[in-house]
């Protein structure tokens, strides 16, 4: 079917099953003009760069209390913010954060670009997480692509070529998948879908609001897939 379609499918889909998390407005309320706050947003992302959902929520909610605006954590003393990021690990996010927030309340007077490409340009900023922000805080219709994103293309498209090789072809696809009308939701809807139904062992197909589309699931090898690269024997 017609992309359009599935996103308008699967944005349905996340309006009544999406995860209630912290950083996360309520779905559908982007429509309705009510949009997350990028500090709030650019937190959460730099904290899930590597650690899990589970694990994020109450540092995030945490540091929300003690720092509510990006103007507050660049006033904070450093030696806090580290002793308050212990636990998360990989401490050179920690001082990107400082320094990030340092950069946009004393560069951009406390307002977060809104485009990837800007955002890209500062500290602990990769294509990723630039593209997330864009998309989650500023409804850009960016294409967010991590590990749960891969997983669900490969299986919908069937793409038996294993990873990392076809990292370029399932970006494509997502980038072909990616609407125009509440791309942030839909960024996000992904990732739930990724998360909760296309699982990588035992997917719940039978629920899945993409199951008519899915190739893999016509063929009874969506358990199969994504296929990786076998480790070369050390
Ligand atoms: N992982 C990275 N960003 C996320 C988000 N906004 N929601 C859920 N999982 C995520």
């Amino acid at each position: 079917r017609d992309a359009a379609i599935m996103a308008a499918e699967l944005l349905g889909w996340y309006d009544r099953h999406a995860r209630e998390l912290p950083w996360r407005v309520a779905p559908g309320a982007g429509s309705a003009g009510q949009r997350a706050d990028p500090y709030a947003v650019w937190l959460s992302e730099i904290m899930l760069q590597q650690t899990t959902v589970a694990a994020v929520k109450a540092y995030f909610t945490r540091f929300l209390e003690l720092w509510p605006t990006v103007e507050a954590l660049a006033a904070a003393d450093d030696g806090q913010v580290m002793g308050e990021w212990a636990g998360l690990g990989y401490y050179a996010r920690a001082r990107n954060l400082l320094k990030c927030a340092r950069i946009v309340a004393g560069e951009h007077g406390g307002v977060f670009p809104d485009s990837a490409e800007a955002l890209r340009a500062l500290p602990g900023i990769g294509p990723y997480t630039a593209a997330a922000i864009a998309a989650i805080a500023f409804d850009r219709p960016e294409t967010v692509v991590d590990g749960n994103v891969e997983r669900v293309m490969a299986r919908l498209f069937r793409v038996e070529t294993p990873l990392p090789g076809a990292k370029p072809e399932l970006r494509e696809r997502a980038a072909e998948m990616t609407p125009h009308r509440r791309p942030g939701d839909y960024a996000q809807a992904v990732m739930d879908l990724g998360a909760t139904i296309c699982t990588p062992k035992r997917p719940a197909c039978g629920i899945c609001p993409w199951r008519d589309d899915c190739r893999a699931r016509a063929g009874g090898v969506a358990a199969d897939l994504p296929a990786r690269e076998a480790k070369k024997p050390k």
